[in-house]
């Protein structure tokens, strides 16, 4: 990052001191990640185990060129800290319920053979995942040593290590089905290189900051009698309690594997050729394997509008013949067309409402290097596991991740359509009524549909966390002490 956009940080209203990084940035220059899942297996040990890593956490003003820590809690871990069941309380719903409630389940469509039960970790009948620990280096060698010290910390402080978890960035920021990713992103007002950029108040995804409703987002706290120290700062929602969420949020992960051969083999086998294919591809998406997007780009991509965000629907492609409604891109944000809203002006407004920080890396190895579909299509199934760490953050679950898998990716009448799922990441296997394999291409005279998409991706694990500012680690390690 350019020093001139570090001065411009620090100049922010944002008490970056008090965030951990991982609200800042996604950490692209240090390429290692590892994901580990953690147990704390006894609650004194585990608030020692906080004190421990405190220092070594790295917060939002730190410009990390070799390594990062930062650390993640479930509403278990939450609870194993030792928190009083009144304060616990003013967690999100969805946060102390948990990814893997049942009705939070249906919610999300994690169904049949979809649900958590099925899943290899956040699985209700699992190992319990109390704490995320996200470490990140500049190199391999690096991250091992950074790995036993933390292995060492965990063994004397009782924690157990269930899983990490791998990441292996893929060439050109892409994704496993060869598609660049990481392109559109919320930008956050009090962040934006120059004034007036930002099109998001900090609140909408970190706590303790106004949201586009003009408010602050609900927020944890404490009984003011719990904080002695004073630590904390006084709570916006009630001023005789002190606020636990400040400067802290909500992350939302979903290990979400990606079958690519079969995409790829399904692209091949509903077209007369590769180009065909690759067309198809790109419209389930809405951008095209470089990035650029399919509104702006409809016939070809254009490398010169690879990272192109500046698109809308309304004016530009009302009826989806260049970017179908249902691709991926437009239905996770519709933009200024919405066909439930009847002017651009409500729609962006309404889709504003539910954006998302995206902060995930792919993991396993890619079906071929080189990342070509043309390469890929060539390509047998090599049985791998590979696929994206889908992470969020947003400052409300229900009305920004839970809305969007719930209404726009799951919902088969998203749109005017009928019978179509998101065709990257949505459930393919409804029947009848609900049916949920079908994508419509809008095309001049008549539609086109593709039927009996199978699933592409399947959740593989995941869970709901809360990402505490500095000052609130400091309380959570020292809770109850
Ligand atoms: C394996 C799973 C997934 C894959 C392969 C995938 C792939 C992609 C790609 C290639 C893009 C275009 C790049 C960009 O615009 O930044 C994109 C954008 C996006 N994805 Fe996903 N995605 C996945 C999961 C999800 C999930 C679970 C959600 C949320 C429920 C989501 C929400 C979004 C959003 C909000 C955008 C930006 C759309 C825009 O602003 O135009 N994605 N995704």
């Amino acid at each position: 990052m350019a020093a001139e956009t570090i001065n411009l940080i620090q100049d922010s209203e944002l008490e970056l001191h008090d965030m951990q990084g991982i609200l800042i940035r996604g950490y692209g220059l240090l390429p290692e990640a590892k994901y580990l899942l953690l147990k704390f297996e006894d609650g004194n040990l585990a608030r020692s185990y906080l004190q421990s890593l405190y220092m070594y956490i790295t917060n939002g003003l730190a410009k990390p060129l070799e390594q990062a820590i930062n650390i993640a809690l479930s509403a278990s871990g939450i609870k194993s800290l030792g928190i009083e069941e009144n304060d616990f309380n003013t967690f999100l719903r969805e946060f102390k319920e948990g990814m893997a409630e049942p009705h939070r389940q249906f919610v999300l469509g994690d169904e049949g053979e979809f649900s958590a039960e099925h899943w290899s970790w956040g699985n209700p009948s699992g190992e319990q995942v109390d704490a995320l620990l996200m470490v990140f280096a500049h190199e391999h060698e690096y991250m091992e040593e950074l790995l036993e010290r933390e292995k060492k910390r965990m063994e004397k402080f009782g924690v157990k290590l269930i899983e990490a978890l791998p990441t292996a960035l893929l060439r050109d920021h892409k994704e496993h089905f060869g598609f660049r990713d990481d392109i559109s992103q919320p930008i956050i007002k009090e962040l934006a290189k120059s004034k007036g950029k930002g099109d998001f108040p900090a609140g909408e995804f970190f706590l303790g900051y106004k949201n586009l409703y003009d408010e602050h987002p609900l927020s944890p706290s404490v009984a003011e009698k719990e904080d002695p120290k004073g630590l904390l700062p006084v709570s916006y929602e009630d001023p005789s309690r002190r606020d636990l969420g400040k400067n802290g949020t909500y992350l939302v992960f979903r290990q979400m594997e990606q079958q690519v051969f079969r995409f790829w083999e399904y692209m091949r086998n509903q077209s007369t050729s590769e180009q065909e294919a690759i067309l198809l591809a790109s419209k389930m998406v809405g951008r095209w394997p470089d990035g650029s997007p399919l509104t702006l780009c409809p016939n070809n991509p254009n490398p010169e509008k690879s990272l192109e965000n500046g698109f809308n629907y309304w004016n530009e492609d009302r009826y989806g013949l260049k970017c179908p409604i249902g691709a991926h891109i437009r239905r996770t944000n519709p933009r200024d067309h919405l066909v439930t809203e009847t002017s651009a002006k409500d729609s962006e407004e309404m889709a504003a409402k539910h954006r998302m920080l995206r902060k995930g890396r792919p993991y396993g190895p890619p079906l071929d290097e080189t990342l070509e579909p043309l390469d890929m299509m060539l390509k047998a199934d090599d049985g791998k596991e590979r696929g994206l760490h889908f992470i969020c953050l947003v400052s409300d679950i229900r009305r920004q991740f839970e809305f969007v898998q719930n209404i726009w990716v799951n919902f088969h009448k998203f749109g005017g359509l009928n019978n179509d799922a998101d065709p990257i990441i949505g459930n393919h296997f409804k029947e009848g009524e609900l049916k949920t394999d079908e994508f419509s291409l809008p095309h001049y005279p008549v539609r086109k549909r593709f039927k009996n998409l199978p699933n592409f991706t399947r959740v593989r694990g995941g869970a709901y966390f809360f990402v505490p500012g500095m000052k609130a680690i400091k309380f959570l390690a020292k809770a109850l002490e």
